[in-house]
């Protein structure tokens, strides 16, 4: 069977599934399968795929139209400006979430030596793509999840990053530090009770999505223990639900943070507060 007919069944059984995006997703299975990139798969629709690569292509496609995500399957994904190995025990970074990098680089200037800390570190995408472009800097990472943990070191292992960026299995509550110029969180904020409702998001361990029963459980015990793990001045970046900005920015005013910024999302939602410790 040619490339380009195994392409053709993947789409229709996609298609028949309503996967949206089943044409770049067989287009990925097919070069995930055969080992070569998205491009390579392109240039040689007519080539013939051997029987066994056929069958492990069809059982990816399979996998896809059960609506896995596309990062569990092939096992990455691209962040900002870096590869990250992805399973089903960390949230798969965002786009969204490339704000947060963004304006830690803003606040960051090329060749100082901050102090960050990383709460609700997943995969290490936030902390290890900021290391990346500040190489002065050094990082604390913190995870309620053992696995998640786990793999942000072999992320940060694969980025050469091990020195570097510390781990701790902690809750936000428990962590008791020295103080930070900087804390990045993009916390589970979704609403308990609306979690089932989110389609592929599903797939994606709970304890990275559950914000309690107002979705903001997380994000104020992050914003209270932020108020003492930072110095004075000390910035604080937040990633929010689409309908969370009013909520959070009242709880960090009244835990003496002054609000600097709000930024939306791609999708026009505001995604991101950063903030500053004023005493
Ligand atoms: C939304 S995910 C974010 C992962 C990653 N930082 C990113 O942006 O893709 C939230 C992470 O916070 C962790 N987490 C949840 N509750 C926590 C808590 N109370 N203390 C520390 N980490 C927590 C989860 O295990 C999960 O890895």
């Amino acid at each position: 069977m040619k490339i380009i007919d195994s392409l053709r069944d993947g789409y229709e059984i996609l298609k028949t599934n309503k996967i949206s995006s089943y044409k770049i997703d067989c287009e990925i299975l097919m070069s995930q399968t055969l080992n070569i990139s998205r491009e390579e798969v392109l240039l040689n629709l007519e080539e013939n795929i051997k029987k066994e690569e056929k069958e492990r292509y069809f059982n990816l496609i399979n996998r896809r139209k059960k609506n896995e995500p596309i990062a569990y399957i092939t096992k990455k994904r691209d962040f900002w400006k870096n590869n990250f190995i992805t399973n089903k025990n960390v949230l798969i970074p965002r786009p969204d979430s490339e704000h947060l990098v963004e304006q830690a680089l803003i606040i960051i200037k090329k060749d100082q030596a901050k102090r960050i800390l990383d709460i609700g570190v997943g995969s290490g995408c936030l902390s290890i793509s900021i290391l990346n472009e500040r190489l002065n800097c050094k990082c604390d990472a913190i995870d309620l999840s053992k696995n998640a943990l786990k793999l942000a070191k072999i992320n940060a292992n694969l980025h050469q990053l091990l020195n570097r960026i510390k781990f701790y299995k902690r809750d936000v509550d428990n962590f008791y530090n020295d103080k930070y110029d900087l804390i990045i969180s993009n916390p589970p904020y979704i609403n308990k009770h609306k979690i089932k409702y989110l389609g592929t998001i599903n797939y994606e361990p709970k304890i990275a999505l559950d914000g309690g029963l107002d979705g903001l459980e997380v994000i104020r015990k992050v914003i209270s223990k932020s108020k003492c793990l930072l110095k004075k001045n000390g910035k604080l970046i937040l990633e929010i639900g689409y309908d969370q900005k009013y909520k959070v920015i009242n709880y960090l005013k009244e835990n003496n943070f002054f609000v600097n910024k709000t930024i939306k999302d791609y999708g026009n939602n505001f995604r991101c507060i950063v903030s500053t410790k004023i005493y």
